[in-house]
């Protein structure tokens, strides 16, 4: 029998980050443990300053803790090379993050499929990303580039690049900062989907609790530190 592709239940250990600038110590992350269930949809809040950001990109492996774990599948990410790292961001993990996001001189296909382009686009693969890129709604700005879309349109260039990529893991930093609500709304939608169509574990971070939906998880970070991980009415 085939084994079922496993969803990545996340263990953070322990997780502490801290920033070094001149005589001044930043303590980030201060001792973070907690889980991350696989296939759940786990909002991230806090104040900001909390950590929420440095959290997503050490989830990323876009940076190291100091000290602690994360592991992921069964893999302490954190300890892994830096080419196993590489790997590790650019074929399992979507990012939806504001300010890394596109890159300015390609259009919005060419973003669609930029995370594939240094090991070759088959004609299958570009199908599909015209496919995705219609039901982000952006079949008629396929061609334009970054700056001639609007927030909401490049964030939704940005989930079709993640969609294709078929994620177990999907990182979004605010996804919905710059939308109004409606716009937000959608986006949020797109997220969702990825969690219930490729049963992907999903983790936002966001200063609005109005997207919150029972069953989803909340965790809660001051100062750096867990203040509870539930769901909504724990
Ligand atoms: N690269 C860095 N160098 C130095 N300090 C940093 C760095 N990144 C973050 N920090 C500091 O670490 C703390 C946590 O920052 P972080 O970006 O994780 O907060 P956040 O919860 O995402 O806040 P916001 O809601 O404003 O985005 C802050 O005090 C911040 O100034
Ligand atoms: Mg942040």
């Amino acid at each position: 029998m085939n084994k079922p592709t496993p969803i990545p239940a996340i263990e953070i250990e322990e997780l502490t980050k801290e920033f070094t600038i001149g005589s001044t110590t930043v303590r980030a992350l201060r001792g973070v443990t907690t889980t991350v269930s696989g296939g759940s949809f786990q909002f991230v809040l806090g104040p900001s300053g909390s950590g929420k950001s440095t959290l997503l990109y050490l989830l990323g492996a876009l940076d190291r803790p100091t000290t602690g774990s994360i592991t992921i599948d069964g893999r302490k990410i954190n300890e892994l090379s830096r080419d196993d790292q590489d790997r590790f961001r650019r074929h399992e993990v979507g990012f939806v993050f504001q300010s890394f996001n596109l890159l300015g001189n390609l259009t919005a296909i060419e973003n669609v499929l930029a995370p594939f382009l240094p090991i070759g686009v088959s004609a299958d693969l570009r199908q599909q990303a015209d496919h995705l890129i219609e039901q982000v709604g952006l079949g008629d700005r396929r061609h334009h580039r970054p700056r001639e879309l609007s927030g909401g349109e490049q964030q939704r260039v940005a989930i079709a690049r993640a969609l294709l990529k078929q994620p177990k893991l999907v990182l979004a930093d605010e996804p919905t900062g710059e939308l109004d609500h409606k716009t937000g709304g959608e986006v949020m939608g797109y997220l969702r989907r990825l969690r219930e169509e490729q049963g992907a574990t999903v983790v936002v971070v966001t200063h609005d609790e109005s997207y919150i939906e029972p069953g989803d998880k909340i965790l809660r970070l001051l100062d750096g530190e867990v203040v509870s991980n539930t769901q909504p009415g724990e």
